[in-house]
């Protein structure tokens, strides 16, 4: 038998007001998987992520994270279950160091909160485990500085070595080299792959170098309703894919 799946999403719907944005997403993202969400702008990739990670209950329907239902949970709850999720646009906390930014997340993930303060072994703990994270993401020697300074490829780092690093097994990812160079863009998608080894990866990307390169599987979302999931290779030979999606320009 095979195992419940990292995250399952059954009929899912979302309407705002009037209008229905998702129309029926059924998707199973298996454990250990890297799976690339795809489609074209306004198709509903980020609205999905907003229901997987809590943001707004859907209109109908079930999420499912390893086997648990978390339809209409909050984020923080979802959280807490160990899943974890960046944003389209950066949401770091300018003001604050890179350190403390990392330490912010690694004190969430441990749930130490209040009685953290008291216990020095524990502190001890939290901060190990800040200076390994920073080290994955490179920027020991940046972690002094605000987080607002750094150039906008480390604050996506930053943020993708926090999401990821901070000890969720189920991460989404939305559109984490939006605005990258070439060169940022290889360097991400070498963070992503170190840092989501073992872990159940859900990425919406519109890089297909990043997608192809990073996905074991792909789902084709176009106007609220998945086409096509299947591997890389078969995404990329889909007539029905390549009409509605690839090879037209977009961004
Ligand atoms: N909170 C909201 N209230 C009303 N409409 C919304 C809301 N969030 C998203 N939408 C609408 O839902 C549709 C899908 O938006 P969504 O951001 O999910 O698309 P997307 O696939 O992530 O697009 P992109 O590739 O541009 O990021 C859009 O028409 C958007 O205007
Ligand atoms: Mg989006």
């Amino acid at each position: 038998m095979s195992p419940s799946p990292a995250l399952q999403l059954q009929e899912v719907h979302k309407s705002f007001g009037p209008t229905p944005i998702i129309r029926g997403v059924t998707l199973d993202v298996v454990a250990g998987e890297r799976h690339a969400v795809i489609g074209p702008n306004g198709a509903g990739k980020s609205t999905l992520f907003n229901i997987v990670s809590g943001r707004f209950p859907p209109t109908r329907g079930t999420v499912r994270l390893k086997g648990t239902d978390i339809t209409g949970q909050p984020p923080f709850e979802i959280n807490r279950r160990g899943l974890s999720r960046s944003f389209q646009v950066t949401n770091i906390f300018p003001r604050l160091s890179v350190h403390e930014n990392v330490r912010c997340s690694v004190l969430w993930s441990l749930r130490y909160r209040y009685s953290l303060w008291h216990r020095v072994d524990r502190l001890r703990d939290v901060e190990d485990r800040t200076e390994r994270i920073l080290a994955q993401i490179n920027l020991s020697a940046r972690q002094d500085v605000p987080a607002g300074v750094l150039t906008y490829a480390e604050q996506r780092a930053l943020e993708i070595g926090i999401t990821i690093a901070g000890g969720a097994d189920v991460i989404l990812l939305d559109e984490p080299t939006a605005g990258m160079s070439h060169s940022e863009t290889e360097y991400a998608v070498e963070l992503i792959r170190g840092l989501s080894g073992g872990k159940t990866l859900v990425i919406v990307e519109h890089d297909m170098g990043v997608v192809f390169n990073l996905a074991d599987r792909i789902s084709v979302l176009v106007y609220g309703e998945i086409i096509a999931t299947d591997t890389p290779d078969r995404i990329r030979a889909n007539r029905a894919v390549q009409d509605a999606y690839l090879g037209t320009e977009h961004h």
